[in-house]
């Protein structure tokens, strides 16, 4: 995920200013000595500190230890590597800053461990990226995690985690990238998640979450994809998504979400992928709604109940690749689809598109297949049966080189 990149830590981000001068004077002393050291110079502050910080740090190896006590399976064999012969930082999965040896990350991808996260971790007060995907830890993430200050990436996708997603993530407020995709946690989104400003990727697919979508999260200014597919959330879409400016990645497929799309979403000109599918959404789209989706490439809202016209503008989408309409209320004319190049898969079936004059399965669509439909030339499906179409197949549906299925039937 590119957005996990981590920036460099700045280490007086973390000082209290609240302490006296003179402490904070000590404190920035014995923590920037090695760097100082480096650079040949002020050796004489050595004389200002008391431990010698680059030994590390018990309070992280404490942690560390505590992590590994819980994990209860481990067939590779990866915690054999942290014993005292080893310093923590050269643990597998271990990173460390440079300087401090303070542990910064703790990455064991895929390494088949399980066990449960034990409240410790949130002393790892230095950590930036935890990244425990795809093993088998189960049970809460624990509240604990909060103390996680300087966490920019929270990475716990393909596990086996249940309960909460912890309120207390809210105080990790570096966080830029969460994603427990493919987990069992349950109950509600807390609203405070809407405090992390620095939020660019949050990732709940495959979960069981439920009730509504917290309006909070219409203040993450910074976000880019939202992906909450697949759990059990009911209740609307906040109007407040309109403000996500930034927001090129939005996916509430497979809940209960009901309400209407928020007009001002069809403004978020960063739109690469727009998916409610499978949802209980109603409303109208307008034939003249402008949707101002320039980057579009993904528009799905098939089974849901949205009636009205397709709106033209949909079809000025020159990137679209995926058009999901189908299983609504649609009615009226298809819109000229010449402008589509890119499209691949066009699904109109089971709406109330056409007058039984002209324009597809299950619909009222009549007359010919029309001669343009030559120029999709990434289409890959056409599904036209139950329909009142007449007359023979364009003879240039022979340049539909990539279409690999094509239903007709009367
Ligand atoms: C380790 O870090 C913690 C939290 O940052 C701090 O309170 C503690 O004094 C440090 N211990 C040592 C031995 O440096
Ligand atoms: C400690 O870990 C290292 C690295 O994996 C390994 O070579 C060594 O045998 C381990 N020591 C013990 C006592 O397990
Ligand atoms: C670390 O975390 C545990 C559990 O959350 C706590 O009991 C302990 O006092 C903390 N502090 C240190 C320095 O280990
Ligand atoms: C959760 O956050 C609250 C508020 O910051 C704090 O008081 C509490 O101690 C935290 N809980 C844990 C278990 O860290
Ligand atoms: C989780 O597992 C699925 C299926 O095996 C895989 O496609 C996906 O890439 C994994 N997710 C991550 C973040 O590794
Ligand atoms: C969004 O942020 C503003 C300003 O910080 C705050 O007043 C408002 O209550 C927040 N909205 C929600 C829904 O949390
Ligand atoms: C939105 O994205 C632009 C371009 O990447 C970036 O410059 C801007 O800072 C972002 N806005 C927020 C609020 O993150
Ligand atoms: C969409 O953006 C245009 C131009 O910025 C603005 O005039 C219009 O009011 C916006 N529409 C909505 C529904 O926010
Ligand atoms: C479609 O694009 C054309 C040319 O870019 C523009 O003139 C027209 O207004 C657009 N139509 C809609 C409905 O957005």
């Amino acid at each position: 995920m590119s957005t996990a990149t981590l920036v460099p830590l700045h280490w007086r981000a973390c000082w209290n200013l609240g302490t006296s001068a003179l402490l904070a004077w000590v404190l920035t002393a014995s923590f920037l000595r090695p760097r100082l050291q480096a650079r040949g110079g002020l050796n004489l502050l050595r004389l200002a500190t008391a431990s010698p910080v680059v030994r590390g740090n018990d309070t992280d190896r404490q942690a560390l230890l505590q992590f590994k006590a819980k994990i209860t399976g481990d067939p590779l064999k990866i915690m054999e590597s942290w014993n005292s012969s080893l310093h923590f930082c050269q643990w597998i999965g271990v990173t460390c800053g440079r300087k401090h040896r303070r542990v910064t990350k703790l990455k064991l991808r895929i390494l088949k461990l399980s066990g449960s996260l034990s409240p410790y971790i949130g002393n790892l007060s230095f950590l930036r990226e935890l990244d425990l995907v795809g093993n088998s830890f189960y049970n809460q993430i624990p509240q604990e995690i909060g103390g996680l200050r300087r966490l920019e990436a929270l990475h716990l996708a393909n596990n086996s985690i249940s309960g909460e997603i912890p309120s207390n993530l809210s105080a990790c407020s570096k966080l830029i990238s969460v994603d427990m995709t493919n987990n069992q946690l349950t109950g509600e989104i807390p609203s405070l998640l809407g405090l992390l400003s620095n939020l660019k990727v949050l990732g709940f697919f495959h979960n069981r979450l439920i009730g509504s979508i917290p309006p909070s999260l219409g203040n993450l200014s910074s976000l880019e994809k939202l992906g909450l597919r697949n759990n059990e959330l009911s209740g609307i879409i906040p109007e407040a998504f309109g403000q996500l400016r930034n927001l090129s990645f939005f996916s509430i497929s497979e809940n209960a979400i009901s309400g209407i799309v928020p007009v001002s979403m069809f403004n978020l000109s960063n739109i690469k992928t727009f998916d409610i599918v499978v949802n209980k959404i109603q409303g109208t789209l307008h034939s003249d709604l402008e949707i101002n989706m320039p980057h579009l490439e993904f528009f799905g809202v098939a089974a849901n109940q949205i009636s009205g016209k397709i709106p033209i503008s949909l079809f000025n989408a020159t990137y679209l690749n995926v058009l999901e309409l189908n299983g609504n209320r649609f009615n009226g004319n298809v819109p000229s689809l010449e402008k589509l190049e890119k499209l691949y898969d066009l699904e109109l079936s089971q709406n109330f598109l056409g007058h039984g004059r002209e324009g597809i399965y299950n619909n009222k669509i009549s007359g010919r297949i029309p001669e343009g439909i030559g120029n999709l030339i990434n289409l890959e499906l056409l599904v036209v049966f139950k329909n009142q179409l007449s007359g023979p197949i364009p003879f240039n549906i022979g340049r539909l080189q990539k279409l690999k299925e094509f239903f007709r039937s009367q």
